[in-house]
C-alpha cells in the first residue's frame, strides 16, 4: 500500500524549523502591542458568501483558488483565503465598534488558496496582519505601513522596498475604468486572453498583468492619480507626507492595484528584494467600504495589511538573520536500568518542577549510547545514576561544556544546578 503524503502546496514545519516561526511570531506580537494591537482568532472555515462579496466575484482568489465546499447540511463554505473579511464580519457581528470606536485587531493565522504551488507559493500559507478598523484619518494608513516596517526591521530584514498608490474612492475607479478603456480600446488584440476578460469586468487589473505584451501596452497608459477625486488626492498626499515626516523610504507605483477588490485610497506592498517570482512580502490598504459589501448597515473606515511568513523566512534566510538555536536542555540523567532507572525518573520530575530542563533515558541504551543522546539535546550537564550513586546518595555531575566534574549529594542537585547554570 502506498504510504500517505501531505497534500501539494502544503508543508510540515519539523522542530528543526519551528524555532525560526517562534522567532518570528515573537517578534510580530511584541511589535503589534507596542503599538496597542490586539490579537483576535476567527475560524479557519466561514460561509462562502462572506468572501465572494468580501473580495469580489472577479477576483482571481474567489473565482479560482477558494478551497470551497458543501458540509453535511449542504452550506457552501470555504477555508478562509484571507484574514480580513472574517475580521470584519467578527468586528461588526460582535459590535467591536461600540465598546471602541477605533478597535486595533492582528492575527497570525493560516490561510489557504488553490494556487498553483512554487516557491514561496502554497496552498497552506501563514500570514501575520493587522487591521485598524474606525479611523478614516490617513495617520491610520500610515500608522499600518510603519507596522510592517518595524517587524521587517526588528527581524533585521533590509533587502525590501515599500511601494504605494492611491486606487482612488468609487467616484474616482469608475472614472480612471472609463480612461483606462478608451486608452486600451485600440490595442484590445494584443492583450493577453485573460486581459480581454479583464478588460470589461475589471479592468483595472490589466494593470498587474504579468504578461510581456500587456506589460508593453501600458507604458503610456493614464494614471488612476490623474483621475483621483480632490478627497482621494489629499488622502493621498498626506499620507505620503507622514511617510516623509517619519523618514520612510517608498516608491510610489502607479501600476499597484492588489488583487483583492476591497480597497479604496491606499493601497501598498512591502517587496523582498531576493525573493524572485513571488516578492511579494506583504501588502495591504485602506477598505472603507468592505463593512457595507457584506452587509454592515453604515460605512466602516479601515486599513491594514497582511505579510506572508513562509516568504519572510525565505527573506530573512537569505540574508542570514536567524540567530543560532538555543534549545539546549539543562541535564541529562543517564541511567542503568531496574531501581536507577526509576530514580531518574523521579529525581527529573522534581527536578523540572524546580524549573530546571531535564531528559532521562527511555530505551535503556548503554552509557555510551546515553552520552551520545545528552550531545544531541545540547545538555549543560550529565548525571550519571548508577547503583553506586543510588546507593550513597551522591552522585557525578558532568560539565559537558566545561568538561568538569563535581561529585553532589542528590538531595542538593536542584540548588547545585541553577548555581551554575
Ligand atoms: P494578499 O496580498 O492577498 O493580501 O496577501 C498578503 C501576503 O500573503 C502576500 O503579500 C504574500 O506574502 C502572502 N501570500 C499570499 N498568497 C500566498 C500563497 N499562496 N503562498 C504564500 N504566501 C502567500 C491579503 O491577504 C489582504 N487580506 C491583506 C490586507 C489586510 N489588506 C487589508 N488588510
Amino acid at each position: 500500500m502506498k504510504s500517505i503524503q501531505k497534500i501539494k502546496g502544503t508543508q510540515d514545519i519539523l522542530p528543526d524549523t519551528s524555532g525560526k516561526w517562534q522567532y518570528i511570531e515573537n517578534t510580530v506580537r511584541t511589535i503589534m502591542e507596542r503599538y496597542g494591537y490586539s490579537e483576535i482568532r476567527t475560524p479557519m472555515f466561514e460561509v462562502t458568501d462572506l468572501f465572494a462579496r468580501g473580495i469580489g466575484q472577479l477576483t482571481d482568489i474567489v473565482s479560482k483558488e477558494m478551497y470551497t465546499f458543501l458540509d453535511r447540511s449542504k452550506k457552501s463554505v470555504t477555508l478562509r483565503p484571507e484574514g480580513t473579511a472574517p475580521v470584519m464580519r467578527a468586528y461588526l457581528e460582535n459590535n467591536l465598534g461600540e465598546s471602541r470606536p477605533v478597535q486595533k485587531l492582528y492575527y497570525i493565522s493560516p490561510m489557504f488558496r488553490q494556487e498553483n504551488p512554487q516557491a514561496g507559493r502554497l496552498r497552506q500559507f501563514h500570514q501575520f496582519g493587522v487591521e485598524c478598523i474606525g479611523p478614516q484619518a490617513p495617520e491610520a494608513d500610515v500608522e499600518t505601513i510603519l507596522v510592517g516596517l518595524d517587524i521587517y526591521q526588528e527581524l533585521g530584514l533590509k533587502n525590501f522596498t515599500v511601494k504605494i498608490n492611491s486606487v482612488g474612492d468609487a467616484q474616482s475607479r469608475f472614472a480612471y475604468k472609463v480612461k483606462l478603456q478608451e486608452f486600451l480600446k485600440p490595442h484590445f488584440s494584443q492583450l493577453c486572453p485573460t486581459c480581454q476578460q479583464r478588460y470589461e469586468t475589471n479592468p483595472m487589473r490589466i494593470l498587474d498583468c504579468k504578461n510581456e505584451s500587456c506589460n508593453a501596452l501600458l507604458t503610456n497608459a493614464p494614471r488612476i492619480f490623474e483621475a483621483l477625486t480632490e478627497e482621494a488626492r489629499a488622502h493621498f498626499d498626506k499620507v505620503l507626507s507622514l511617510l516623509d515626516q517619519n523618514e520612510v523610504k517608498y516608491e510610489i507605483d502607479h501600476r499597484l492595484v492588489r488583487g483583492l477588490d476591497y480597497y479604496t485610497y491606499t493601497a501598498y506592498e512591502f517587496i523582498g528584494g531576493a525573493l524572485g517570482a513571488q516578492n511579494a512580502l506583504g501588502g495591504g490598504g485602506r477598505y472603507d467600504l468592505l463593512a457595507e459589501e457584506i452587509g454592515a448597515k453604515k460605512q466602516t473606515c479601515a486599513v491594514g495589511f497582511a505579510a506572508g511568513i513562509e516568504r519572510l523566512i525565505m527573506a530573512m534566510e537569505s540574508e542570514n538573520l536567524f540567530p543560532e538555536r538555543n534549545d539546549r536542555i539543562d541535564v541529562f540523567i543517564a541511567t542503568f536500568g531496574g531501581a536507577t532507572q526509576d530514580a531518574g525518573f523521579k529525581l527529573a520530575h522534581q527536578l523540572r518542577k524546580e524549573n530546571i530542563s531535564v531528559v532521562t533515558e527511555l530505551m535503556g541504551r548503554s552509557l555510551k549510547a546515553q552520552m551520545r543522546e545528552a550531545n544531541r539535546y545540547g545538555a549543560r550537564f550529565a548525571l550519571i545514576l548508577g547503583e553506586d550513586e543510588l546507593q550513597s546518595g551522591r552522585a557525578a555531575l558532568k560539565d559537558l561544556v566545561k568538561s568538569e566534574q563535581k561529585e553532589v549529594a542528590l538531595i542538593d542537585l536542584a540548588e547545585e544546578i541553577k548555581n551554575q547554570l
